[in-house]
């Protein structure tokens, strides 16, 4: 299946739904690791909206990438509950990694077992600079 079969998959499942932009974003995003200015065009052709709106959107959410990223990506929950359970020292001691990227999140939805972090679809609880050290460099 080509890039383009896959993205007329995505933009074919959400046809007609209702306030489908978001999750059409996500899924192209999870596909792709990004979402191009191609896809952006595209996106908004089906939906009917400017392409200037679609690229707002995906320039608003930190879920959403307008370049791909080649390195792994730790996303690191900083929220309320998280930063209670000692993520900012956390944060504060983590080694720079030059070969992978931790992002800030505001909730993984993982707050009574924070600090949490996330690598692609797998969540991570419960972290100490040992288990967080640890997880970044298995990602290194
Ligand atoms: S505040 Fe960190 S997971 Fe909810």
């Amino acid at each position: 299946m080509t890039d383009q079969d896959e993205l007329d998959g995505i933009l074919a499942a959400h046809a007609g739904r209702e306030g489908a932009l978001l999750p059409i974003l996500h899924d192209v995003q999870a596909a792709f690791g990004h979402v191009s200015e191609s896809a952006v065009r595209q996106i908004a052709q089906a939906l009917n909206l400017t392409r200037a709106e679609v690229h707002g959107v995906v320039s608003f959410y930190h879920d959403f990438r307008e370049e791909p990223e080649s390195r792994p990506v730790l996303k690191l929950c900083r929220a309320e509950s998280c930063q209670a359970r000692g993520v900012e020292a956390l944060a504060a001691a983590l080694p720079e990694n030059p070969r992978v990227k931790v992002e800030t999140v505001y909730c993984l939805g993982l707050c009574s077992v924070g600090p949490a972090a996330m690598v692609g679809h797998e969540v991570h609880g419960r972290l100490d600079a040992a288990r967080l050290g640890a997880l970044v460099e298995s990602l290194a």
